[in-house]
Order: C-alpha cells, then structure tokens, then sequence
C-alpha cells in the first residue's frame, strides 16, 4: 500500500470511529435523559368525572361481613355488605394520607393499613388519625348489577 492509500485508510477509520462514539454517547445520553424528562413531565392524566358506574360483580358476588375495592373513575372505591346484609359504597382512599382501606371482616370496619385508620360502617372515622370520615356513595341494586354513584350536588 501506498502512502496516499494507507492515509486514505486512516482517515476513514477515523472518521468510522468517531461517528460510532458519536452515536453511542448519542444513545446514551438519550437513554439516561428520556427517562429523567418522562419523569419529570408526566403524561397528562385525564380526571374522570365519572359519576356513577356500574360494577363488574354481581350484588350475590358480594357476602355479608365482606367488601372490595373496585375502580371508580381514577379512584378507588370500597363497596361492602354489612353482617346485616346492607351493601355501601365507601370512597376507597383513606383520609389521612391516601392509602387504599380494605375491609375488616373479624372487626366488621373499613381499615386502613398504613398507620391503623378505622372506619366504621357508616365511613365515619372512629379509631387512629383518619381526621375526616370516608364519602359515602350511593348504591342501587338493578337486577343483576351494582351501580354505585356519588352525589354531585
Ligand atoms: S393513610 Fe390511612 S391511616 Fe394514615
């Protein structure tokens, strides 16, 4: 090879170099930042303003001294039957610091988790920091459905 090949080599090697550094600090830079700018800007969330809905159980799926979360909108909600076979529908976010409750069948209360907030069947707050009761919602048995919906008046 001559002198003028071998520099011709060079300089494309070179050049193949540097575009693939390029790239790759490209690519990484781009796999360190999309995920720090995604976080950073969330994607919009659109609020439900739903207002009633229909749940996927059955009022016969729903025991006495038992209750379960469902989806409410964006939210979570808690439907339950009492032990006198009432059913209620609670919203399902603690009002303390917005923790998911559950039900508590060996106490019949509606339980939060996360710094032992209790509930009583009519949602208001009888035990631990829950400072507000939960909202209640109203419950109609159509058939074979649950609609559950919350008063917007
Ligand atoms: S979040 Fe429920 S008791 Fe604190």
């Amino acid at each position: 090879m001559n002198e003028g090949g071998w520099r011709e080599t060079v300089v494309v090697r070179r050049r193949f170099l540097n575009w693939m550094l390029g790239t790759g600090a490209g690519a990484l830079s781009a796999s360190i930042l999309y995920p720090v700018a995604r976080f950073l800007v969330p994607p919009e969330v659109e609020e439900s303003d739903e207002s009633q809905i229909t749940l996927p159980m059955a009022p016969r799926d729903i025991a006495r001294n038992s209750g379960q979360i469902f989806r409410f909108g964006s939210k979570p909600g808690m439907i339950l039957r009492t032990p006198s076979g009432e059913l209620k529908a609670f919203d399902g976010m603690c009002t303390h610091l917005d923790c998911i409750v559950q039900y508590r069948e060996d106490i019949s209360r509606i339980w939060c988790a996360c710094h032992n907030g209790h509930y009583d069947l009519n949602g208001a707050a009888v035990q631990g920091p829950p400072p507000r009761p939960l909202e209640e919602y109203s419950v109609v048995e159509v058939g074979d459905k649950i609609v559950v919906s919350k008063d917007t008046g």
